[in-house]
């Protein structure tokens, strides 16, 4: 709590955030843990607490869901219009928009993230994300099916798309605030009723948003916020007997929990988990355009993002060219406390994922990789880790196949393209790739091989609301986004009748 002092021009919304014990939003009020049990969150910039949180657990996850459950069973939501559904859903947006700057705020002093890039990509993109589903709420339709083996105008058969029901929503911490937006844009949209629980690192936004919903005007019960541990709330969440569906983005190992949690009523799962997605230069490419684009594919969000271009192949005759150009554009980079207006980057999350990452720098080294800039940790205060570009490292490396999540991208060389699709299906993931040349038929056709959810042509990170984005392989389950999300929060009817 002392950081707050320490922080100039800190928004006076923010420091109620990190000076007041923050409770968890259960039926429209602010309560503490049933335990009465508190946890911290810490900002990454400095290891010091930042705020302390309503530790939710199993007996906050039943109060929730019951409270989720009656707002979806008899409440006000389930008699509002999708009209009226769809406005609340924009004033949320609009509301986001109005605290932009608190939002960036939060996000800066507990992900870590610099102040700037929260103003500009998290919270926006938030916002954008409710305004994109309020206008879905209005244009959830069915089909009317003429069946193949009666006479015409024996039936008149119909199909309606109904929400699925209460939603336990178990989000990551590397952008808090989209997460939960992307997780209950949808949600709302269709009528479904939310459980939400945002990740230990970082609770503080989804619960600053928990107050926006409640002034918006969502009756109560219809958004649950839950602070809590994984291997508690999380888990208490995913295997509730009295949850028809959870949504989780996260590691591929919890991933794989939430399966099993989800087995004992069969409740409807959505996965997004991790990716080691393949970033492929052609020496026909435009390379001005290719170098930035790589370095931010890998660098944006301190590689912190499941679709980081992590694996980074270039032709042979460039190669030298481009790992040049990356290496020039980590040295620019600024690693310094997201507060800072000159900051381009700031700490990994946690001290869990400063160790996670300098492990993985360290069996690389060890194994004969070498970094051409960076490849340590930065400092000693705080959790920043230094750009980094690795070489003379091959698919047997844990470099090369494991999701590091951090700034740290493996350069490798190619020279045969006939070979390179092959090269980048060969993970276990299939979330995202990328593709650099200026020839319209190899972007194409190679983009039509490559085993992923999303493939960036000449550009990379481009995200928006009404496109879709998961992952082939053990990337995940179904897709966020788009109008192909609202499939994972609705149940089909099909009505038959006789006439
Ligand atoms: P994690 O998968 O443990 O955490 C994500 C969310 O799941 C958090 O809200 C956490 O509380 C919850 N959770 C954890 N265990 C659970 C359980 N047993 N049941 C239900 N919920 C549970 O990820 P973590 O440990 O924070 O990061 C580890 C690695 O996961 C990262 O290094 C990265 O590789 C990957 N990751 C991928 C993300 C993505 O966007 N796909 C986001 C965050 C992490
Ligand atoms: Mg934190």
């Amino acid at each position: 709590m002392a950081t707050a002092a320490l922080i100039p021009s800190i928004d006076s919304n923010v420091s109620k955030f990190v000076s007041q014990t923050q409770k968890m939003l259960i039926n429209g009020k602010h309560v503490e843990a049933a335990s009465g049990k508190t946890f911290a969150t810490y900002n990454p910039a400095t290891g010091e607490v930042l705020a302390n949180v309503a530790e939710g657990d199993r007996e906050d996850i039943d109060r929730a869901v019951k409270a989720a459950r009656a707002a979806f069973e008899s409440g006000p939501w389930s008699r509002m219009s999708p009209a009226e559904r769809g406005k609340l859903i924009w004033k949320l947006g609009d509301l986001i928009d109005k605290h932009l700057e608190e939002f960036a705020q939060l996000e800066s002093l507990d992900n870590g993230k610099p102040l700037k890039v929260a103003r500009v990509a998290d919270v926006p993109l938030s916002a954008a994300h409710f305004h994109y589903y309020a206008g879905w709420a209005t244009k959830i339709e069915g089909n009317t099916i003429p069946l193949t083996m009666a006479a015409p105008l024996k039936y008149l058969a119909y199909t309606v798309r109904e929400p699925v029901g209460v939603v336990g929503q178990i989000i990551p911490w590397n952008f808090p605030l989209l997460m939960a937006a992307w997780k209950l844009g949808p949600a709302l949209a269709t009528g479904c009723t939310v459980v939400l629980k945002p990740a230990e690192q970082t609770p503080l936004s989804a619960l600053c948003l928990g107050e926006l919903i409640q002034e918006a005007g969502f009756p109560d019960g219809v958004v649950n916020i839950v602070p809590g541990f994984g291997e508690t709330a999380g888990a208490a969440l995913a295997a509730h007997p009295d949850v028809d569906k959870v949504a989780f983005t996260g590691s591929t190992e919890v991933g794989r929990l939430i399966i099993q949690a989800a087995a004992g009523n069969l409740k409807k799962v959505s996965l997004e988990l991790g990716g080691k997605s393949p970033n492929v230069i052609l020496e026909d490419a435009d390379i001005e355009a290719a170098i930035p684009g790589a370095a931010s594919a890998i660098f944006f969000n301190h590689g912190q993002c499941c679709c980081a271009g992590s694996r980074l192949y270039v032709e042979k005759k460039v190669f030298d060219k481009v790992v040049d150009g990356i290496a020039k554009q980590a040295e620019k980079i600024q690693v310094k406390q997201g507060f800072d207006p000159d900051s381009d980057m700031g700490p990994l999350v946690s001290e869990e994922q400063l160790n996670r990452v300098c492990g993985f720098l360290e069996s690389g080294i060890k194994e004969g990789a070498k970094s051409i800039v960076g490849g340590a940790r930065l400092g000693d205060k705080g959790y920043f880790v230094k750009p980094t570009v690795l070489v003379n490292t091959n698919q047997k490396m844990k470099v090369e196949r494991e999701e590091i999540f951090g700034p740290v991208v493996t350069a490798i060389p190619f020279s045969d393209p006939s070979e390179i699709v092959a090269r980048a299906n060969d993970s276990v993931y299939g979330l995202a790739a990328g593709v650099w040349t200026k020839d319209i038929k190899k972007a194409h056709s190679i983009a039509a091989k490559l085993r992923a959810g999303t493939v960036w042509i000449n550009c990379y990170n481009v995200f928006d609301a009404a496109l879709p984005f998961g992952g082939y392989k053990q990337s995940g389950w179904g897709r966020e986004m788009g109008h192909e999300v609202l499939e994972q929060y609705t149940e089909v009817k099909s009505v038959c009748a006789a006439l």
